[in-house]
Formats: C-alpha cells, structure tokens, sequence
C-alpha cells in the first residue's frame, strides 16, 4: 500500500488549530446554534421553556448540559417539515431515511448547509488519502438516503472527478472500476465485500485493480474487517461515519496515516458522550451514547441528538480535533442472550478469525422454550466447501464465540453464496422471537 498521508499545508487551518482557537469557534457557534433552534423552532422554544433553560444561559461549552435532548421520534412527530427552521422556500434540499415502521424521518438543507456539508466531505476525503485531481467511484445509495448525493458533493467539492455509480448491479461496478481505474471507492465495508466476489466471478486479481482508498462507513464495522479488505485489494479502507439527522456522511472520518478513531469535525458538529440510563455526560474517555449539536446548521438545527451509536471520545493524534473509537453499534442493535449483551461486530470478529469461512454472516434470534436463542449463519470460504472443512469451522467458530464473547450459539456453516448479499447497510440480526419456533 503507498504513503497517501496527506501534506500538511492542504488541511483546513482549524484542522490543526489549537484546542483553544477550536473551543472558542464551537462556544460562539453554539450560541448562535441554540438562539436560531429557539427563535425559529417551536419543538425547541418549548422544550427549552419547559426546562426552564434559555440559550442565554450557555456561559461555557460545558453549560450544553443542561439543555434537554432531541430524539429520533421528534423527527417522526414533527414530519415531514415541523423542525426547519427556515422557510419551506429557503431549502435547496430534502433528504429522509425510510425506517421499518412508521413515517420515514425527514432532513432539510439550505444551500449553506449542503456547502458546509460538501467541506466536511472534501476534508473527510483528504484525511482518507484523495486529493484534486483523483478519481472516486461512489457506489453509496443515490436518492432520499443522504450516502449518494452527500459523498458526490465532498468529491466533487475536492475537486476529483466522480462517478456516480450508486449502489447495486455488481457485474457493472466490477467492469467500471476496471476500465475507468479510479483511486479511491466509496461504499458500505459490507457491499465492498461483494464487489470483491464480482472480481473473483470476473476472474480479475482485486489485488490488480486501481484501487487504493475505500472509504468505508454507513454501517459498524470492525478492524478485522478493515485488514480483510486491505489484504484482498491491498489497498487502504478509512472509517467514515455520519447520520442523515445531523448531516449525512463526513461528520466524523479516520486519518489515513493513522487509522485510529474518527476525527469528528467539531468545528461544525459537537460530540458529547453521555450514559444512556441517566443522561448524564461522561469524562471523556468512558464509553457511552454519542449525541450530537449541529454548530452551524441553518435548515434543521439538531440540538443534543441522541443518535444510539456507542463509542467514546478520545483526545486528537493526527488532528486536533477529537477523535470517536470505531463504533462498536447501536443499542438499538444489542442483543441481550442469557444476560450477555452481544453486538454483531463482536461476531464479526470471531467470523473473520475462524480459518476456512468466507466473510459473510447474518444472525438469526428466535425462541427455544422461553428463552432467546442466536443461530449464526456464515459460509464456507470457496476453498473450504467440502462437509470435513465445515463442521471443524462451524465447531471453531461455536468456540470462539464461547470463548471471546461468552455466549452459546449454534453455527451453521452453509455452501458458498448461501448468505444474503448486502445491497448497501448490511442486515445482521433476522429477529424471529415473534415467529414460531424452529427445529
Ligand atoms: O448512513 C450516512 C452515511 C452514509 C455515513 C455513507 C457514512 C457513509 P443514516 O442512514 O442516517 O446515515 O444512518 C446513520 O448509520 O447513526 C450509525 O448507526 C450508522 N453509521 C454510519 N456510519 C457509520 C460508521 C448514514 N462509520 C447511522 N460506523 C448512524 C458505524 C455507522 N456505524
């Protein structure tokens, strides 16, 4: 893999600024943050007025506290238009993210926004190794979901060239990449990992491929992931993370020359970390709830969003912005087995560190008696697909999930392609507690 670290003069000043210029931009932009929500948003005046806060009793950053939470459902309970904070006429765009059940949630942009949006993008790509003048394949969903048209605008904003390929028709991307020859991809960590099978069905060496930044994200994945994906392209995978509620992609992106947590852009959007129960804010360091404060956006201001992803915040190394661990997953995501609480990138895990298994596996919950039960489904790797090579991974993987993340599961080693394909975010948990039980 080459160097692709970044020069230090084509970073954002405020990148590399002091803590202290960084605090004293977010405490002015939080004040003008909290008065726009309170003036122009009636969900916020009230809640504010309720608590008995005002946005003139935010002295510190540290005041942020006692300003009362925004959920996903005051997203549903005001759709689709209920939190703009400007007039429907001011809006250069609309996004929505469709959810099981229910009204989908609903995003709205000024045209300031969207720049913003755009050089917080360009800066993510430029701290994944792309500069003007790259080429980038975007394969994040086109449409209502923010990945599409929110990477398009950063690339283009970066000044590379895009090709806007969206998610889907594997055969096409394969044969795209090949012949245009871009630098870097932009997609789910979980449809790349199709991609990388559309080029083994193609009979073409990943390996050989132009390739040498993927830009991963919109999904938790794992560092095992990250060196499965590295070794089978040898190329660079970066973390990028982001939420429709507070943007789309590029709130948060991991520095190629260092590959160790997220730098948020906290110039434009602030991260606290709070315990889930109390809501109370956590020290720096301590795992927790990531909930975010948009300093600067006009069309929907989010004042303290709980967003669900569980991380912690850990102090600059390649930036002096703060960085976010790698998402561990949502708690929306966790699964409670016999009292042990299992995230699916901790099966991840287990999955990539099995000998004789292909990186694909989706989790089936469902009822034995009364209890909860996990079955996880993966597949033998292409090499390994005879029935002695599958029980001995199916017993391997069985231990080493007994073992690490200390449940009992049963395994069930299938054919290759036998697992669903992600067309975009990965499904990893079929829930059919509801359902009736199986064998
Ligand atoms: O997924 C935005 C996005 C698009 C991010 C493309 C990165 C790349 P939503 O559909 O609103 O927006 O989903 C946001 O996805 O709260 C996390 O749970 C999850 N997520 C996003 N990025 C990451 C990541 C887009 N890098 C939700 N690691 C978030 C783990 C992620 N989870």
């Amino acid at each position: 893999m080459k160097d692709l670290t970044p020069s230090r003069d084509s970073l954002d000043p405020i990148e590399v600024a002091s803590r202290d210029e960084i605090q004293a931009l977010q405490l002015e932009r939080m004040k003008w943050s909290l008065r726009h929500a309170y003036d122009n948003v009636p969900m916020y005046r009230q809640r504010f007025d309720e608590a008995g806060v005002h946005p003139d009793d935010l002295k510190s950053l540290a005041d942020l506290a006692k300003f009362p939470f925004t959920y996903k459902n005051d997203l549903r309970d005001n759709y689709p238009f209920g939190l703009s904070a400007v007039p429907r006429e001011q809006l250069a765009r609309i996004h929505a993210s469709s959810g099981t059940t229910g009204k989908p949630t609903v995003v709205v942009y000024t045209q300031n926004d969207i720049n913003v949006w755009a050089d917080t993008l360009a800066r993510s790509l430029r701290a994944s190794g792309l500069q003007a003048g790259d080429m980038v394949h975007n394969a994040y969903g086109y449409g209502l979901f923010t990945g599409g048209l929110g990477a398009h605008y950063g690339i283009e904003r970066l000044g590379a060239t895009v090709v806007p390929m969206g998610g889907g028709q594997t055969e096409k991307q394969v044969g795209l990449i090949t012949d245009f020859e871009p630098k870097g991809i932009m997609v789910t960590p979980s449809y790349m990992l199709n991609i990388l099978e559309g080029f083994h069905k193609a009979g073409i060496d990943p390996r050989s491929s132009s390739l040498q930044v993927g830009v991963f994200g919109a999904e938790p994945w794992t560092n095992a992931m990250r060196l499965e994906v590295e070794e089978a392209f040898d190329m660079h995978a970066v973390d990028i993370y982001g939420l429709s509620e507070i943007m789309g992609p590029g709130v948060a992106n991991e520095c190629i020359e260092t590959k160790d947590g997220l730098h948020v852009w906290e110039d434009h959007y602030y991260p606290e970390i709070i315990n889930p129960v109390t809501g109370e804010v956590v020290e720096d360091g301590e795992e927790g709830e990531l909930v975010f404060t948009t300093l600067t956006k006009e069309g929907m201001p989010m004042i303290r969003y709980r967003t669900r992803d569980l991380t912690r915040l850990l102090p600059g190394t390649a930036r002096s912005m703060r960085r976010m661990e790698k998402i561990t997953g949502r708690s929306d995501d966790m699964i409670i087995l016999r009292g042990v609480n299992v995230f699916p990138t901790q099966i991840e895990e287990q999955v990539m560190a099995t000998g004789g298994l292909a990186p694909y596996f989706q989790i089936e919950l469902y009822k034995s008696g009364r209890m909860d039960a996990m079955r996880v489904f993966v597949e033998a790797a292409p090499d390994a697909a005879n029935e002695l090579a599958k029980t001995a991974a199916a017993r391997m993987l069985t231990k080493h999930i007994k073992d690490i993340v200390g449940v009992s599961t049963e395994v069930v080693v299938g054919d290759p392609g036998s697992v669903a394909r992600s067309q975009g975010k990965a499904v990893r948990v079929i829930d059919n507690r509801d359902s009736q039980e199986r064998g």
